[in-house]
């Protein structure tokens, strides 16, 4: 595992499924961890429960990442809580599958502002801080922008948007030493994919068969990841958008 140079981590959407294995990864290399969720006080309070039995430090913060008012004050609360920010994971996103002709106005909204305007805000507020001299964003896409699923069409655009921006954000914030990296997970066992029905579906021994190490992904499956790409060890990766499926594409 790599060492952790970060002092203070934001994972957003920590309360469950790939955001609570990513900040369990992050609290386990020394990091600082601010857990967020936006409706399971309790699912954040058991991930910081688990961090802190193990001699970890995280705290649970509410916010939508949807709006500013919000994330600013998850910025304030982190801050007063560990210091400046140096590792912001943008993990909280909404998908829906349906085919074209079920994509509402407000579907659209939902989704966007919460995977693509969220990850803009988050971003934003990191840089705001003037007193940092690096930091690592790690936004979290989808190997569906890859593969390009039917049925996505709305979610995989959200993603594909969130994958332009980490390579533009690199090119602004590299000069001040902020580095954006994202990292396409591929179909993996979570809350929310559970909710969806897609564990023990048609779909997922579909995907398994087009996975070449032949499994579901897991929560535990993209920690370590996120933890080099927030260390120092990967201080001369951005811009960097990153395949982590298994092989499946
Ligand atoms: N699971 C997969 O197969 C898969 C595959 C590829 C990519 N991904 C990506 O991996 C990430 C995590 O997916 P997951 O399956 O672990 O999701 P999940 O189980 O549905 O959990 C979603 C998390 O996001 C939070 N969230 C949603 N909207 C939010 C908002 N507006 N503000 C703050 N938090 C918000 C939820 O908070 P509350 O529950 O507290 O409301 C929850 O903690 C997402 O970016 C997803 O697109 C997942």
């Amino acid at each position: 595992m790599s060492s952790n140079n970060a002092r203070t981590a934001i994972v957003t959407g920590a309360s469950k499924g790939l955001g609570a294995g990513i900040a369990k990864a992050l609290a386990e290399t020394g990091a600082a961890v601010v857990v967020n969720y936006r409706g399971d006080a309790e699912g954040a309070e058991r991930v910081v429960g688990g961090i802190t039995a193990k001699g970890g430090r995280a705290i649970a913060v509410q916010a939508d990442v949807a709006n500013g008012d919000d994330v600013r004050r998850l910025f304030d609360r982190a801050r007063e809580a560990y210091g400046p920010v140096d590792v912001v994971v943008n993990n909280a996103a909404v998908a829906t599958f349906a085919p074209l002709s079920g994509i509402t106005e407000d579907e659209f909204q939902r989704e966007m502002t919460t995977n693509l305007l969220g990850t803009i805000l988050t971003t934003q507020a990191l840089a705001a801080q003037d007193d940092i001299d690096a930091a690592s964003i790690i936004n979290v896409s989808t190997a569906g922008t890859v593969s390009h699923p039917p049925y996505a069409s709305l979610y995989v655009a959200s993603k594909s948007a969130v994958n332009a921006f980490t390579i533009v954000a690199a090119k602004e914030l590299g000069p001040r030493g902020i580095r954006v990296n994202a990292i396409m997970p591929g179909p993996s066992d979570t809350e929310g994919t559970r909710a969806m029905g897609y564990a023990g579906s048609a779909q997922e021994a579909q995907a398994i068969a087009a996975t070449p190490l032949g499994r579901t992904g897991t929560p535990d499956d993209y920690g370590p990841l996120v933890a080099f790409l927030a260390s120092d060890d990967a201080r001369w990766i951005t811009g960097a958008v990153i395949l982590a499926s298994g092989g499946m594409r």
